[in-house]
C-alpha cells in the first residue's frame, strides 16, 4: 500500500526538525569548510554533511526503497515510484557567515508530481509545510501571499546559482530596480519561496538553481495560492532551474520586466533540463564559533 501524503509530511516534518537540531549545535561552535569546485563562492561545512545523513538516516529507516535526490551527493533507493529531493541546508553561505537565514528543504515526488514538501526555518523554528491539494501552514496555520497588485510597492528577491556570471546578476537587478519598492538577494531560495507563500515577500527570480533549492517551496507557494512558473510563463517544473515566483497578482508585471531587461533570459530548452549532481569538496578551512547562538530571524 502507498503512503498517504499526510503520513510522508509527518515523517519529512520530522527529519527536518532532527536535521535542524543539527543545524542549531553548528551555530555555536566552529565550522569544517570545503569548498565545491575551484573557487570559493560553493562553500559546504561539516553540518550540512551531518543534516543529510540524518535526513537520508530517516528516510531509508522508513521506506527503504524510496530514491533520494539530496544535495551532498547521498542516494536511496530505486523505487520508480518515490523521491525524496532534500536540500540539508539552504543559505550554507549565510551559515557559515553565521548570518541567521537558512533552512532545511524535503519535497517529496510521487510518479513526477510533488506531493509532499517542508522547509524548516531552524533559526526561527518555523516550520512551512504543504501536502498537494491539501493547502500550506506555517506553524500549523494557513498562510497565503500577499495582496500587493503594483509592482512599484513590491518587495522582490533574487535567487540565483554560485555559478551564474557575477555581472548578469546585477544586470538584471539593474533593470527591475526602478520599477520595484526594493529588490533583495536573501540567500535561501527555499525559504524566500516560503516568504512569497506567507505574504513576507511580494515576488521572486530564480536563475540555475538546483531541483532541492525548489522542490518544497514550490509545492508551498502553490498550496498557498501564488504562482510559479519558468521564465516564459509556462509551469514549472522541479528540474527546470529558471523561475519567476509571485503572489499571483503581480506575476504578468514581473515576468514582463525581468523580459523587458533581459537579454538575460535564456532561450527555452527544446528538452526538459535535468538535475545536476555536485562537485566534489576541495579546499578546507573553518570559521570561528559565533560568541553566541544566532538570533531568530525576523522579517520586515
Ligand atoms: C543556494 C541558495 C541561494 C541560491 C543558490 C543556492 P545552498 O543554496 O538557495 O539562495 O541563490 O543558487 O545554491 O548552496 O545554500 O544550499
Ligand atoms: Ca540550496
Ligand atoms: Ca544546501
Amino acid at each position: 500500500m502507498q503512503p498517504s501524503p499526510a503520513t510522508i509530511l509527518e515523517l519529512a516534518s520530522d527529519l527536518a526538525r532532527k536535521a535542524g537540531a543539527i543545524i542549531l549545535e553548528g551555530v555555536s561552535r566552529p565550522l569544517d569548510v570545503s569548498y565545491k569546485g575551484t573557487e570559493a563562492n560553493d562553500p559546504v561545512t561539516d553540518v550540512d554533511k551531518r543534516s543529510e545523513a540524518a535526513i537520508a538516516e530517516g528516510i531509508r529507516a522508513r521506506f527503504p526503497d524510496h530514491r533520494i535526490l539530496s544535495e551532498e551527493g547521498t542516494t536511496g533507493g530505486d523505487n520508480p515510484h518515490w523521491r525524496w529531493i532534500v536540500d540539508p541546508l539552504d543559505g550554507t553561505v549565510n551559515y557559515a557567515h553565521r548570518l541567521p537565514f537558512c533552512c532545511v528543504s524535503i519535497g517529496v515526488e510521487h510518479e513526477g508530481r510533488i506531493v509532499a514538501g517542508v522547509v524548516y526555518n531552524v533559526l526561527a523554528d518555523e516550520l512551512f509545510a504543504a501536502t498537494r491539494g491539501g493547502g500550506a501552514t506555517l506553524n500549523g496555520a494557513p498562510i497565503h501571499p500577499s495582496v500587493t497588485e503594483e509592482l512599484r510597492r513590491a518587495l522582490i528577491t533574487a535567487a540565483v546559482g554560485p555559478w551564474e556570471a557575477a555581472g548578469r546578476r546585477f544586470e538584471r537587478a539593474r533593470g527591475l530596480a526602478p520599477h520595484v519598492q526594493a529588490i533583495r538577494e536573501l540567500g535561501s531560495a527555499a525559504l524566500e519561496l516560503c516568504y512569497v507563500a506567507a505574504g513576507r515577500i511580494d515576488g521572486m527570480g530564480g536563475a540555475t538553481l538546483n531541483a532541492w533549492d525548489v522542490a518544497a517551496g514550490m509545492l508551498i507557494l502553490r498550496e498557498a495560492g501564488g504562482q510559479i512558473t519558468d521564465p516564459y510563463g509556462d509551469p514549472f517544473m522541479v528540474d527546470g532551474k529558471h523561475m519567476v515566483a509571485s503572489n499571483g497578482r503581480l506575476h504578468g508585471a514581473l515576468m514582463a520586466r525581468l523580459h523587458d531587461h533581459s537579454s538575460e533570459v535564456p532561450p527555452k530548452p527544446d528538452q526538459p533540463a535535468t538535475e545536476q549532481g555536485t562537485a566534489t569538496g576541495q579546499a578546507t578551512g573553518t570559521v570561528p564559533a559565533s560568541p553566541s547562538p544566532m538570533p531568530a530571524s525576523t522579517t520586515p
